[in-house]
């Protein structure tokens, strides 16, 4: 994972490990972004939503009325985020027009934190949930976007079973035809082998953003 470990992630046995994060965020009282910030990120991830970017023409009728049009699309995609951390994702996402969003961390301290922070706009949703066991029904989501949550699984112990356990729960929440959109350092080499699997009943897309130093993996269930 970047940040203060090797490239591979090699040396980052903690980010596995709940204490580990649960005393990061008692310490950390600032955001902490990973890899990517939502402006750079939505030059992708929006063509694979295929929600088109906001246009700044706003003297253009039409141009009010596509932007009216695109808005609801973005409202009624049923979001979730993983592993949301104390990362702006949430916030930015959902000022961007994706309001039914819930964005959820296994930390209990992060997620205290970020409901402080939004206290001021409660409809940007936290909730605790280990994303290897969620509390939500299946079929029931449209979107998930993980940013660094399956680098940081697959970083503990047992880390084969817990990204199995967590892929299945994305697959098992996800409608027919909603995406797991994977934002990681992860190459296609180490990261293929965990997602093409036929039980996940999904196909796999990869692609490099910019400079190969992230990748992003969009699963589209069948
Ligand atoms: C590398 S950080 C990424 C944070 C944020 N998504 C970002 O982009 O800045 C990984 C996050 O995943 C969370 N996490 C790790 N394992 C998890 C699990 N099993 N269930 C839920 N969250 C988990 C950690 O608490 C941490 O906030």
């Amino acid at each position: 994972m970047s940040g203060a470990v090797t490239p591979d992630g090699s040396a980052a046995t903690g980010y596995g490990e709940k204490e580990y994060w649960e005393k990061r965020y008692s310490l950390q009282d600032d955001k902490y972004e990973w890899y990517l910030t939502w402006d750079i990120l939505k030059k992708w991830l929006l063509p694979e939503l295929k929600v088109m970017e906001q246009s700044n023409n706003d003297d253009d009728a039409n141009c009010e009325e596509m932007k009216q049009t695109e808005l609801r699309r973005r409202k009624d995609l049923k979001t979730l985020i993983v592993g949301c951390g104390n990362s702006e994702l949430s916030a930015d996402m959902y000022v961007d027009g994706f309001t039914n969003l819930l964005s959820t961390d296994y930390s209990e301290v992060v997620v205290e934190k970020m409901k402080k922070k939004y206290a001021a706009n409660p409809d940007i949703l936290f909730e605790v949930m280990d994303i290897r066991k969620m509390l939500l029904e299946d079929g029931v989501v449209d979107v998930i976007v993980d940013k660094g949550t399956l680098d940081a699984v697959l970083c503990g112990n047992d880390s084969a079973k817990n990204a199995n356990e967590m892929l299945m729960e994305c697959s098992r929440m996800l409608k027919k035809g909603g995406l797991l959109l994977i934002v990681t350092y992860g190459k296609p080499d180490s990261r293929l082998t965990y997602l093409k699997k036929a039980k996940y009943k999904w196909t796999v897309k990869e692609q490099a953003l910019g400079g190969k130093s992230h990748y992003m993996y969009t699963c589209l269930k069948q």
